[in-house]
């Protein structure tokens, strides 16, 4: 427990990740707790961007694809993201949105399950899981003739029978933090005789994560939080290589069956003929100015790796989120919070949240005080509360950042500063 702000500094001094911070732009005056959300801006972004755009493309123009190995990037990235889930390089595909590589995973998940076990009929997912999951889900449950079921978290286990051919779940939950037991879950799945589609978005580059050590069967994720490569980042997706090895030997395919997907793209053929391995997931030409900004997200994990890595970064994000959910519920006591993120470390995710009626509002006060976290609104039908969201991205948050956070919110909560009625405005996005 930490007792007091000289203590907070005394951590940060300590903390041998504290090189990373210098890794990133981060404003004079800001607390940044929304790396959940859009990860901050790394230093050498910029300047890699720039010499892609006026260097690479400028210059090489359509040559780069070839002299500036963009051909080869998705690759590259992939090798990358697989060092911090547990795949193995060549596994990954890096491109188009989490959506758009949730459906090409899910699709064929729920081919091979109908070719092997054509009478289950159950696609189980929970209920609470991130809209754009349940969306895709709809779509491929009747594109597949699946029915889509929804529980809560703590059902899903009693739901796992001999109807269901795939479970997809969100391995974090993006409201709670709640963290799911992947490798229980899968095991469960598999005793069931379903498959598993992970959704990483929240724990890619935030929790350790070992798909293969878990015998995962399909796992998507997203750039743009915790690892860092801006806005509409590139997201990704891994098979398993025993899927990819059968899809390869019976020459299955993926719906969005695109031409960097095919064996030989540039034989220019007519009929598709699907890559092999995790190539078959590719669709279209990957955007190559995002995939470099994505890069040098990733390149700073590889700093990390010299400091302890993904072990020593979690280490850090719970002490994070110990301190703050400690220091707020010390200093807000009678406010009207609640903390929905789970105390137990090993249910909790990098995040902690918090419910309040009027969390919009508290969260705007905030926010122009300099402290920027989120809001999730809630939904009487399914008894979900207003949330805050704080996200804690061990790369670039300081103990002192998250003493300070809770100091600001009691400030706010205890002088109804909140209950400004400019606060209370709803922006597009929250
Ligand atoms: C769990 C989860 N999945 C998917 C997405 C959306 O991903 P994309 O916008 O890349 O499709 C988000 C966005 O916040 C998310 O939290």
């Amino acid at each position: 427990m930490t007792a007091s702000r000289e203590e907070a500094l005394a951590r940060d001094a300590a903390d041998p990740l504290r090189s990373l911070r210098d890794e990133f732009e981060l404003p004079e005056g800001v607390i940044y707790l929304d790396g959940n959300s859009l990860g901050a801006l790394p230093r050498r972004t910029a300047a890699r961007v720039a010499t892609t755009i006026e260097g690479e493309w400028g210059r090489g123009l359509i040559r780069s694809w070839n002299t500036a190995c963009w051909i080869d990037l998705a690759q590259a990235i992939g090798d990358c993201i697989g060092t911090l889930v547990g795949a193995a390089p060549g596994e990954i595909s890096v491109g188009d949105s989490t959506s758009v590589n949730l459906f090409k995973a899910l699709s064929a998940a729920s081919g091979l399950q109908k070719s092997d076990a054509p009478s289950r009929t159950t696609l189980l997912s929970e209920r609470s899981n991130f809209p754009t999951d349940l969306y895709i889900a709809e779509s491929v449950a009747a594109a597949a003739g699946l029915k889509l079921r929804l529980v809560d978290a703590g059902d899903l286990a009693d739901h796992l029978n001999h109807d269901v051919a795939v479970l997809m779940l969100t391995h974090v939950n993006y409201r709670s933090g709640r963290m799911h037991d992947l490798a229980d879950l899968t095991r469960i799945a598999h005793a069931a005789g379903a498959l598993t589609v992970w959704d990483l978005a929240h724990s890619a580059g935030a929790v350790p994560v070992d798909l293969l050590g878990a015998e995962a069967d399909f796992a998507v994720g997203c750039g743009y939080k915790y690892l860092n490569g801006g806005p509409g980042a590139p997201a990704f997706v891994w098979a398993h290589p025993r899927h990819t090895a059968r899809m390869d030997r019976e020459g299955l395919r993926q719906p969005l069956s695109g031409w960097l997907g095919h064996a030989a793209p540039f034989d220019f053929v007519p009929v598709y003929r699907p890559a092999s391995g995790i190539g078959r997931f590719v669709c279209g030409t990957p955007p190559i100015v995002a995939m470099k900004a994505l890069q040098c997200g990733l390149e700073v994990f590889a700093a990390a790796n010299a400091l302890g890595g993904m072990t020593a970064l979690r280490a850090k994000s719970l002490a994070l989120t110990d301190l703050f959910i400690a220091r707020v519920e010390s200093i807000c006591a009678g406010q009207g919070l609640e903390l929905t993120t789970p105390r137990d470390p090993a249910l909790r995710g990098s995040q902690a949240s918090f419910a309040h009626a009027d969390g919009y509002a508290i969260m705007q006060a905030l926010i122009e005080r300099g402290v920027i976290g989120d809001f999730r609104a809630g939904h009487a039908e399914t008894g979900e509360q207003n949330l805050m969201r704080f996200g804690f991205t061990p790369l670039y948050t300081r103990y002192i950042d998250a003493w300070d956070a809770a100091d600001i919110l009691a400030e706010v909560l205890g002088s109804g500063a909140w209950r400004e009625p400019r606060f209370h405005r709803r922006a597009a996005v929250t």
